[in-house]
């Protein structure tokens, strides 16, 4: 039988990216988005490449404690097991500290860290019932190293999640679950990446058209972090192969962050 994999925040850019290769790996996907149209989009184009019911698309918020328990039931009554989560939800918004809205600190907050645990506690129900251990393996960023200018909200966030990411290892060890954050680099030509373009230009005091450039100089080996190179980390790290290790952040950062 098949290993389920449920990838939250799957319905778009990255997220999107990993559900392809994880079904190109042999896994059932579960696609879990708020876009719930892109959940089913992903969902069923992957359908028509590696067959019928190779995923399911389904919409949840994962910062509402009940939506995440429906998603879970959901995935429970369709495929009846998860071996690996993937918590890739994400949201950055930029601001000097002292125009920084509390509303963004706190959607910041929800989506980064908050639907984090919701879906790591919800899921480890399952993983522990089945007896089969399991994986669960947060998209985290090298912010959640390193501060982050103008984005304190993000950068706190991230932070906490290598604290959930290590507690949760240590609590889900005896049951055979491993758990990681992967700690990126910047995706130069994600959307939230291009978003941002405009305050790092003012952060930098250059064009706007110069930014990538800054942004691939700082990086020893060169590139931006494409998502490819995410997805061969993840797909090692939820293999069997990474059986021995767990709470660890794992930096791909091209060799910018090297702790
Ligand atoms: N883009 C970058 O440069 C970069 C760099 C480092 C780390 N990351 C991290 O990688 C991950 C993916 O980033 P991306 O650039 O692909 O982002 P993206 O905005 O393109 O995709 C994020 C997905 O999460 C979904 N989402 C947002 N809030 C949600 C919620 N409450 N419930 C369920 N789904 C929700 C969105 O609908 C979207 O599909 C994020 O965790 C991000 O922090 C990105």
């Amino acid at each position: 039988m098949s290993k389920v994999a449920l990838v939250v925040g799957g319905g778009q850019t990255l997220g999107e990216f990993i559900c392809r290769g994880l079904a190109d790996d042999g896994y059932r996907v579960i696609v879990a988005d708020l876009n719930e149209k892109n959940a089913s989009g992903v969902s069923e184009s992957i359908n028509q490449e590696y067959g019928d019911e190779t995923a399911f698309g389904v919409k949840v918020d994962a910062t509402n404690e009940l939506s995440v328990k429906e998603m879970v039931e959901r995935v429970d009554s369709l495929v009846g097991r998860i071996d690996l989560l993937v918590y890739n939800a994400g949201v950055a918004t930029a601001s000097k500290i002292d125009s920084f809205d509390f509303a963004d600190w706190q959607l910041s907050i929800n989506v980064n860290l908050t639907g984090y645990f919701l879906c790591a506690r919800e899921v480890s129900k399952v993983m522990i019932r089945e007896g089969r251990g399991g994986r669960i393996i947060q998209i985290n960023s090298k912010s959640g190293k390193v501060g982050s200018k103008h984005n304190s909200g993000y950068s706190a966030a991230k932070f906490g999640g290598v604290g959930l990411t290590q507690s949760l290892a240590l609590d889900l060890a005896e049951h055979g679950v491993t758990v990681h954050s992967l700690m990126l680099g910047n995706l130069l030509k994600s959307p939230m990446f291009q978003s941002l373009i405009p305050q790092y230009a003012k952060k930098l005091n250059v064009d706007e058209s110069d930014v990538e450039q800054i942004y691939i100089d700082k990086v020893p080996l060169k590139a931006g972090c494409d998502y490819q190179d995410v997805l061969n980390v993840l797909k090692f790290y939820a293999s069997d192969e990474a059986a021995y290790c767990t709470g660890q952040s794992i930096n791909i950062t091209g060799g910018q962050v090297m702790f």
